[in-house]
C-alpha cells in the first residue's frame, strides 16, 4: 500500500474522532453506573467512587492510546482516514452497549462478545478484527470492574469473562476469515460459544441466579447471537462508511447485478473478456497475497466504460462491421480511449466502490493506442503527436489495478495470437509486462519485480488454460464416411 501524506487537517480530524469517543466511552460509563446504581438503589456517587471515576479515565485512555498506536505503526494509511477511526470506535460502543443489556437483563453468559471481532474482520481485516477484540473485552472488564457491572459476580468471575472473550474473538475472526455465506458464518458461531461453554463448567465462576440450563442454553447461543447482530449491523456500517466488504462484493460478482446484465446484453464480447480477466485476476492476486475478491470483481467491472458506444470496440463487432472505417483515426482514438473516464463516471453514478471505479479509470494507464497512432502517421505529412493517442490516466495507483492492466493486455493479446502454444503465450505476456514497465505504468504502485515476475508465471499457466491448443485429431474413416473430428472444440 502506498503512503500517503499527511496534511494538518487529516491530523486535526483524527485528534477530534479520539478525543470525542474518549469523552462519549467515559460517558457512556457514567451512564452505565447511573443506571446501575438505581437498580441497585443507589445513588451515582454511592455506585462509584470518586477515585474510581479517575481511574477509570486513565486506564481508558491507556487503552485508547494502545489503539492509536496499533494503527500508527500498523496501517497508517488507514489511522489518516477519520472515518475509519469513527467506524471501529462505533463498532466497540455498540459492543458495550449491547454486551451490557444482554449481560445485564437476559443472562451474563449471552453476551455477544464476539461482535466486535466479527464486524471488524468483515469491514477492516483479520489482523485488526484480533487487536480490536482485545481492546474491545479490555474496555468491557474496565466498565464492569468499575461501574458496578458485577456487583453480583466475583472478581475472580470478571477476570474469566476476559478469557472468554478474548478466545471467542479469536476463534471467530479465525474460523470465519474468508466466508462469504451467512449461513456458513452462522455455524461456525457455535465454535465462538466454545469459550463461554467451558466457563459454565468452571466451579469458581458465578454468574446470574446460577440456573445451570439457563446458563448452558444462553452460553451456547452467544456466538449466534453475536453473528445476528451482526448480519443487522454489517448493512448499516457498509452504507455509513462506504466499506467494501466480500458481501458487496459477492453482490456485484452476480450475472443478475445490474451493469453486469447491461454488459451482458448491450456488450456480450466485452463481458466474455471481462470474466476472462476476472479469472486471470483473481490467480494473480491470490498468489502475491492481495484481495482475490476484490480483484475479480474489479475485472468484471473494468470495462463498463464501453457500455457507452460497445460497436465501437472489436470485441463486440461482427466480422465485416466496423465503425471507425468511416472515422479518422484521432476521432477514434477519441473514443476508445473515452471509456475509462466513462467507466469511472457509470461506476460513480451506480454507487460501485470508488476501489472498482478507481480500476475502471486506471486499467489502461496512460499506455498509447498504437493502432490508431500508426494509422494517423500514415494519413499525415507532418508529426503526429503521440500524447493525442495515449490514454489520460492516472497510471495503476494499486496492486491490484495493475493485476487488472496485466492481465486485461495479456488477454487481448493472447486472444489474438494464432499459435497459442506455451512458448508463444508466455512470450506476449513477457511482452505485455516490460512494455508496460518501459513506459513506466507500474511507477505510482508499489508492485515489486518479484509480485510482477509471480503475476507472469500466472497469467500464462491461467491463459494456456483458457485458450489452450487444440489437439489435431487423426482424419478417420468410418465405413465410407470421412469424419474430421478436429471441428470438435476443445
Ligand atoms: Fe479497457
Ligand atoms: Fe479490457
Amino acid at each position: 500500500m502506498k503512503l500517503t501524506a499527511w496534511n494538518k487537517k487529516d491530523i486535526v480530524k483524527v485528534a477530534i474522532t479520539y478525543v470525542v469517543n474518549a469523552v462519549i466511552l467515559f460517558l457512556m460509563f457514567v451512564a452505565m453506573a447511573a443506571v446501575n446504581g438505581v437498580s441497585q438503589g443507589h445513588t451515582v456517587e454511592e455506585q462509584v467512587a470518586p477515585a474510581a471515576f479517575f481511574d477509570f479515565a486513565i486506564l481508558l485512555l491507556i487503552l485508547i492510546a494502545v489503539t492509536f498506536m496499533y494503527f500508527f505503526f500498523e496501517n497508517r494509511n488507514f489511522l489518516r482516514n477519520a472515518a475509519n477511526s469513527e467506524m471501529l470506535f462505533l463498532i466497540i460502543e455498540f459492543g458495550v452497549i449491547i454486551s451490557y443489556a444482554s449481560g445485564t437483563y437476559i443472562n451474563p453468559y449471552i453476551r455477544p462478545v464476539a461482535l466486535v471481532a466479527i464486524l471488524t474482520l468483515f469491514l477492516s481485516g483479520s489482523g485488526d478484527s484480533v487487536f480490536m477484540n482485545f481492546i474491545f473485552v479490555m474496555i468491557m472488564f474496565l466498565f464492569d470492574s468499575f461501574s458496578g457491572n458485577i456487583s453480583e459476580y466475583t472478581d475472580f468471575s470478571t477476570v474469566f469473562f476476559v478469557a472468554m472473550g478474548l478466545a471467542s474473538g479469536i476463534i471467530a475472526s479465525y474460523t470465519m476469515k474468508g466466508l462469504y455465506s451467512r449461513l456458513k458464518i452462522m455455524l461456525m458461531s457455535f465454535l465462538a460459544s466454545l469459550p463461554a461453554l467451558m466457563c459454565i463448567a468452571l466451579p469458581m465462576v458465578e454468574f446470574g441466579d446460577g440456573n445451570f440450563i439457563a446458563n448452558l442454553v444462553s452460553g451456547a447461543l452467544s456466538g449466534p447471537f453475536a453473528t445476528a447482530v451482526f448480519i443487522i449491523l454489517l448493512p448499516v456500517f457498509e452504507g455509513i462508511f462506504k466499506k467494501v466488504t466480500c458481501f458487496k462484493l459477492a453482490e456485484l460478482t452476480d450475472h443478475k447485478a445490474k451493469l453486469i446484465k447491461k454488459l451482458i446484453t448491450k456488450a456480450p464480447g466485452t463481458f466474455n473478456h471481462s470474466i476472462v480477466v476476472s479469472n486471470i485476476a483473481e490467480a494473480c492476486a491470490t498468489a502475491i497475497g492481495e484481495d482475490a475478491l476484490l480483484a475479480r470483481t474489479c475485472a468484471y467491472y473494468h470495462d463498463i466504460g464501453k457500455l457507452r458506444r460497445p460497436e465501437f470496440f472489436k470485441e463486440n463487432q461482427a466480422d465485416d462491421n466496423n465503425p471507425h472505417n468511416d472515422l479518422t483515426p484521432e476521432l477514434s482514438a477519441n473514443i476508445i480511449k473515452s471509456h475509462t473516464q466513462d467507466g469511472y463516471a457509470l461506476a460513480l453514478k451506480n454507487g460501485l466502490p470508488k476501489d472498482i471505479a478507481d480500476v475502471s479509470l486506471q486499467h489502461h494507464g496512460t499506455m498509447p493506442i498504437l493502432f490508431f497512432y500508426d494509422k494517423a502517421k500514415k494519413f499525415t505529412d507532418g508529426e503526429v503527436p503521440l500524447t493525442n493517442y495515449c490514454y489520460s490516466g492516472p497510471k495503476p495507483q494499486s496492486k491490484i489495478a495493475a493485476i487488472i492492466m496485466i492481465a486485461d493486455g495479456s488477454e487481448a493479446a493472447t486472444r489474438t495470437l494464432k499459435d497459442r502454444t506455451r512458448e508463444n503465450v508466455t512470450k506476449a505476456v513477457k511482452k505485455i509486462v516490460s512494455d508496460r514497465m518501459q513506459l513506466g505504468q507500474f511507477d505510482e504502485c508499489e508492485i515489486t519485480l518479484k509480485e510482477l515476475n509471480i503475476i507472469i508465471h500466472t497469467v500464462v499457466n491461467s491463459l494456456s488454460g483458457v485458450y489452450h491448443s487444440r489437439i489435431e485429431y487423426p482424419k478417420v474413416s468410418l465405413e465410407g464416411l470421412d469424419i474430421d473430428e478436429d471441428k470438435d472444440e476443445r
